[in-house]
C-alpha cells in the first residue's frame, strides 16, 4: 500500500519537472494541429493548459499523465484519465467541464448523492416474452483507498491490489462463491474463449495503452467468477476492480440483486476510494459517481436500420449504444449493447431505473414500427 509516511510519492509534491513541462508544450502544439472532436480538445484551452502545465499531484503525476492518451488518439471521445485520486482536484479546471458535459449537467458545485441501492424488485420487466433481449449485465467500478491509478502504479501496487481483491472475492459465499484466475497463468485459448463469451476484458485497447494503463501486463491482472459465471470481477484492467453481475435474458431485478449482494459484502472487507463530491473514484471521469453501467444485449432490427437515428433516439433516454463486444466494437448479427450513459448526480437505483425505463421505451418504439 502507499504508506504516506514512507512512500516516495510524498516527496514528489510541488511543481512538475522542467523536462515534463517542455514535453507537454511540444506535444500540445503538435496535438493542436490535428483535428479532434474530443472533450479534451473542447476544454483544454491555451489558458487552461498554461494554468495546469506545471502542476503535480502528491503521487508525482502531471498533466501529461492526464492527457497523453487523448493527445496520441485525437479520435478519442473524451481523451483524459485521472492518474491518481488527487488529479480530480489538481486538474479540476480540465476535469470539471468534461464531467459536466459527459454526466449531463453535473456542475462543479454539485454533490453526488450518497450511495442508495434502493429496492431491486421495483425494476420494470423488460422483455417478458424473450423477444428482444439476449442478456443483461450490470457492472460497477471501485478503486482501493490510498493507491494511485494506472499510470502511477508500480509493479508492487498491481500485485498488492490483486492480493487484497482476490482474497476478498474468494471469501464470497453461497451463489457468489467462486475462484480468482490470474491472467499470468491463463493460456491463450482460455483467454480468447472468455473474451468471446463476453466475460473477460479484451487486451490491446490503444486508449488505455497510451494512457500507460497497461504497464507490467499481465502482472496483477485477472478475473474472478462463480460457477454459473453470473458474478464476475476484473482486477486491475482499467480500474482496480470491476464487479459484474450478468445472466441470459432480461431479468434486471435478478442481475441487480446479485450485484448489490456482492458489492455490499466486498465493501465490508475492502476500503474503497470515495469522494464527497464525486462519489466513487475511477480512472476515467466517465465512470465516476455510481460507476454503474447497466446494459442489455438487444436486437431491435427495425430501429437499428438507421444507426445514427437509433443512437439519437437512445440518447433521448440518456442511453448509449455500443457494439456486441463493448466499447469501440461493431454490432455482430444485429446485437447491440445499450446502457445508461450518465453515472453521476443520481443514485445507483435511479441509474438502473433510467436504463430500465429507456430500454422499455426502445422496445415500445420497435413494436410500433
Ligand atoms: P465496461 O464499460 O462495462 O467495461 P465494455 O464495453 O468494455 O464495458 O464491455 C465489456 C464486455 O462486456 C464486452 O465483452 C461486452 O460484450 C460485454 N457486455 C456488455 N454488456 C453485456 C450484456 N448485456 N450481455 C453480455 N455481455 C455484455
Ligand atoms: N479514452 C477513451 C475515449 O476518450 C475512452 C473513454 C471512455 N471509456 C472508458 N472505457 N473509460 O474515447
Amino acid at each position: 500500500m502507499c504508506d504516506k509516511s514512507k512512500c516516495s510519492c510524498k516527496k514528489k509534491g510541488g511543481q512538475a519537472a522542467a523536462s515534463v513541462v517542455q514535453l507537454l508544450e511540444s506535444e500540445f502544439t503538435k496535438y493542436l494541429e490535428k483535428p479532434s472532436n474530443s472533450l479534451l480538445r473542447k476544454y483544454l484551452t491555451r489558458d487552461v493548459f498554461d494554468k495546469l502545465k506545471t502542476r503535480k499531484t502528491r503521487f508525482g503525476s502531471s498533466l501529461l499523465d492526464v492527457i497523453q492518451s487523448g493527445m496520441k488518439n485525437p479520435d478519442s471521445n473524451i481523451g483524459v484519465y485521472a492518474c491518481d485520486p488527487e488529479a480530480y482536484t489538481i486538474f479540476a479546471a480540465l476535469f470539471d467541464p468534461i464531467i459536466e458535459e459527459y454526466h449531463e449537467g453535473f456542475k462543479p458545485m454539485d454533490i453526488h448523492p450518497p450511495a442508495n441501492w434502493g429496492d431491486p424488485s421495483v425494476m420494470p420487466k423488460l422483455d417478458p416474452e424473450n423477444k428482444y433481449i439476449i442478456s443483461t449485465r450490470i457492472r460497477c467500478a471501485r478503486s482501493l483507498e490510498n493507491y494511485p491509478f494506472n499510470p502511477t502504479m508500480t509493479n508492487e501496487h498491481y500485485f498488492e491490489i490483486q492480493d487484497k481483491l482476490s482474497r476478498a472475492l474468494e471469501s464470497l459465499d453461497g451463489e457468489l462463491k467462486g475462484k480468482y484466475y490470474p491472467l499470468k497463468d491463463m493460456d491463450k485459448e482460455t483467454k480468447q474463449r472468455l473474451i468471446d463469451e463476453h466475460f473477460l476484458f479484451k487486451e490491446g485497447d490503444r486508449f488505455l495503452q497510451d494512457a500507460h494503463a497497461c504497464e507490467f501486463w499481465p502482472n496483477g491482472r485477472g478475473i474472478f467468477y462463480n460457477d454459473k459465471k453470473t458474478l464476475l470481477a476484473w482486477c486491475n484492467e482499467e480500474d482496480h476492480l470491476r464487479l459484474i453481475s450478468m445472466q441470459m435474458g432480461g431479468d434486471l431485478t435478478a442481475v441487480y440483486t446479485r450485484l448489490i449482494n456482492a458489492i455490499c459484502k466486498m465493501e465490508r472487507q475492502v476500503k474503497f476510494s470515495h469522494d464527497k463530491r464525486l462519489g466513487y473514484l475511477t480512472f476515467c471521469p466517465t465512470n465516476l459517481g455510481t460507476t454503474i453501467r447497466a446494459s442489455v444485449h438487444i436486437k431491435l432490427p427495425k430501429l437499428a436500420v438507421d444507426l445514427p437515428e437509433f443512437e439519437k433516439i437512445a440518447g433521448t433516454y440518456n442511453l448509449q449504444v455500443r457494439g456486441t463486444r463493448g466499447e469501440h466494437s461493431e454490432s455482430e448479427g444485429g446485437v447491440y449493447d445499450v446502457s445508461n450513459k450518465r453515472r453521476m448526480g443520481l443514485t445507483e437505483h435511479e441509474a438502473i431505473l433510467e436504463m430500465g425505463k429507456g430500454i422499455a421505451e426502445l422496445i415500445k418504439k420497435e413494436e410500433s414500427l
